[in-house]
C-alpha cells in the first residue's frame, strides 16, 4: 500500500449490495477531485441485480459480483474476494451498503483498511434497521458514523460522526432522506482523510492529524 510520501493513487474497492447512493456520492466526489489520493477502481457486490453495479458500469468502473450461495463457506467466499482485491492492487475497502458481515479471515487480511458507514450514532442502534430502531426508540438525535471495520458488527474504531435531529413528524423515509444527505457528504470526507494519510488508529480511538 502506498505510504504518505508516495505519488501513487490509492486504489479503492467499494462494496455495495443495493441502491448505491453512497457509491454515487463517492464517484461524484472523485470526479471533482475530492477523494484525496483515492481512486475508485473496483465495485464489488454480492447481488447480481444491485443498482450500484449499474452506476459503476455507467462510469466504466470494473465490477466484481460474487454470490454467497455459490460457496460452501463464508471463508471460501471471502478468499475469492481477497484474491480479486490483490489482483487489482486494492489499498482501501469502502463498505457502502454491503449487507454481509466480513469473515474474521477477511478482517485479519485488511484490518485498518476497511471503512463502513452506518446510519446511526454508534454504538447506538447497531444492525441493519438502524433508522427504524432510532425512530421507534424515540431518540431526539441520531446521525451517521464512519468507522473502521473490526471482527464485531458495527463496532470498530470511529472516524467521523455527524448528528441528524429527529422531528416529531418524521417517518422512516423522511429521516432516511436527511441521513443519506449527511452520509453523502461525510463518506467522501472520510475517504479523503484516509487517502491523504491523515488518519491514525490508536486502540479504539481514531486521531485525525492536521
Ligand atoms: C446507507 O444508509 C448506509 O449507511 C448503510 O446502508 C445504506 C446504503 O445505501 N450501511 P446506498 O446503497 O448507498 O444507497
Amino acid at each position: 500500500m502506498p505510504d504518505q510520501g508516495d505519488k501513487r493513487d490509492m486504489n479503492i474497492a467499494v462494496f455495495a449490495s443495493g441502491e448505491g447512493t453512497n457509491l454515487q456520492a463517492l464517484i461524484d466526489s472523485g470526479e471533482r477531485k475530492e477523494l484525496g489520493k483515492g481512486k475508485i477502481t473496483l465495485v464489488v457486490s454480492d447481488k447480481p441485480g444491485a443498482f450500484a453495479l449499474k452506476r459503476a458500469e455507467g462510469k466504466g468502473i470494473k465490477t466484481f459480483v460474487l454470490e454467497v450461495r455459490l460457496f460452501p463457506s463464508r471463508e471460501e467466499y471471502d478468499r475469492e474476494i481477497i484474491k480479486k482485491l490483490k489482483e487489482e492492487k486494492i489499498d482501501l475497502i469502502v463498505l457502502a451498503g454491503f449487507m454481509r458481515l466480513l469473515s474474521p479471515f477477511f478482517v485479519d487480511e485488511y484490518e485498518g483498511r476497511i471503512l463502513n458507514i452506518h446510519p446511526a450514532l454508534l454504538p447506538s442502534f447497531k444492525g441493519t434497521h438502524a433508522i427504524k430502531d432510532a425512530l421507534l426508540h424515540g431518540v431526539k438525535v441520531t446521525g451517521v458514523t464512519v468507522h473502521f471495520v473490526n471482527k464485531e458488527l458495527d463496532d470498530g474504531p470511529i472516524m467521523l460522526q455527524e448528528e441528524v435531529g429527529i422531528k416529531e413528524t418524521d417517518t422512516e423515509e423522511s429521516l432516511e432522506e436527511r441521513i443519506h444527505k449527511v452520509e453523502h457528504k461525510l463518506y467522501p470526507e472520510a475517504v479523503k482523510l484516509f487517502t491523504e494519510g491523515k488518519i491514525k488508529i490508536e486502540g479504539r480511538k481514531v486521531k485525525i492529524l492536521e
